[in-house]
């Protein structure tokens, strides 16, 4: 079976990973088996879900002592790069000591580390899994904030491009053929010149890492298409995490149009943090001041009615200047884009109980046309 995707991609610090967490947890309401996948090494998302640490491998959010029910289940994972492509080498190697010989040289060890776009391409490829192995209904993916984003939506279609480019097709050829082999064993100038220079080891060792990596390039290669494919797909959808913010909105409306010239599915705008307008000018602190207003002298009790008419004046500013924000976003963005809001909370969402009281702004299926 094969999951539905959701990525939520937004500039910095606008809540991404909350939102992330939060919508995990609303679909596992639904009675999905959900897992969210956080490419971003920071912790945040292990602290709010009340996990100790994240790793590569599926944790199980506990949710047994929220109060409300709960019948699918979460799983968060925090991509580590170097696992998933070491995973990719044992996975695909033709037999166990090729895996070894592979994960011991030190040219695939910088080469897994470095290797243009190799973290970025490797968290597609982790989403890729997460999709398809068959243990999850949704798969939701947080991202770094918008520029960095890109990079891994692109690492896909660059790793494709880098697998087809003439030089590593020539450096991963089969030994017959040329490529390094060819210097380990070429009777050339060139090749003796370069040996005597960088020594037989290195070259030997060269060589053995590109003959390995030439039986995973093929599969790299695949794989990069069929994340491709994955990110363009109807089971997927993007969502553009903003805050009221202009620039947070302007960042949005700019990945919208990446999203348009890519084809990738865009699944609706979620801002986050608006101000709802007050209610009354006898709000929840008029309230709460009440009781004590009473028992103050005249003076004081006057003070304080200028205090709180002025704070209401300066929320219900605040509240209009956000709403004006979203009708600004949607005017901008597709006809009959969704968008959905969420309140500013008097609480930073540090814990599961704060991630879940986020449930009734948030969408129970973002897939509508489906
Ligand atoms: N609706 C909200 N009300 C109050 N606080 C919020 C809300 N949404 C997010 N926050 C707080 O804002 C902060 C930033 O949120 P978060 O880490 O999710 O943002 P991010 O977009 O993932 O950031 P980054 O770009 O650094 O990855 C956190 O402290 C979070 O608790
Ligand atoms: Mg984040």
């Amino acid at each position: 079976m094969t999951a539905r995707v959701v990525i939520c991609c937004g500039s910095g610090g606008v809540g991404k990973t909350t939102v992330s967490a939060a919508l995990a947890l609303r679909f596992a309401r639904e009675g999905h088996k959900v897992a969210v996948l956080t490419i971003d090494p920071a912790r945040r998302l292990a602290d709010s879900l009340g996990i100790g640490a994240l790793t590569n491998t599926p944790r199980q959010v506990p949710l047994d002592t929220v109060d409300c029910e709960i019948r699918g289940s979460v799983d968060a994972i925090m991509l580590d790069a170097k696992t998933t492509f070491d995973d990719l080498v044992h996975k695909w190697s033709p037999d166990a000591s090729t895996a070894e010989r592979v994960l011991e040289n030190r040219y695939y060890q910088a080469a897994s580390a470095r290797l243009g776009g190799s973290h970025e391409y490797m968290a597609m490829e982790r989403l890729l899994q997460l999709t398809t192995d068959g243990d999850y209904d949704v798969v939701v993916l947080d991202t770094p904030p918008t520029r960095h984003a890109l990079d891994f939506l692109r690492a896909p279609d660059r790793m494709a491009g880098l697998m087809d480019q003439g030089v590593l097709r020539w450096l991963i050829m089969p030994t017959t053929r040329g490529g390094w082999r060819a210097l380990e064993f070429g009777s050339e100038a060139v090749a003796r010149v370069l040996k005597r220079l960088i020594g037989r080891t290195v070259i030997g060792e060269i060589a053995e890492f590109f003959d390995a990596f030439r039986a995973l390039s093929d599969r790299m290669r695949d794989r990069s298409v069929e994340v491709r494919a994955l990110l363009r797909s109807p089971q997927t959808r993007f969502l553009l995490v903003t805050s009221p913010a202009h620039t947070a909105r302007s960042e949005a409306l700019f990945f919208l149009d990446v999203l348009q010239e890519e084809q990738m599915p865009f699944g609706g705008f979620l801002i986050n943090r608006a101000i709802p307008a007050p209610v009354h000018p006898a709000s929840a602190l008029a309230n709460d001041l009440e009781a004590a207003r009473d028992h103050l002298p005249t003076e004081q009790r006057e003070k304080l009615q200028e205090a709180l008419t002025a704070a209401h004046r300066h929320r219900s500013e605040r509240a209009a200047v956000h709403q004006a924000a979203i009708g600004e976003l949607q005017a901008a963005g597709p006809e009959g884009a969704a968008c959905w809001v969420i309140p500013e909370q008097p609480d930073d969402l540090h814990d599961l109980a704060g991630l879940i009281s986020l449930a009734p702004y948030l969408p129970a299926t973002v897939w509508r046309t489906d």
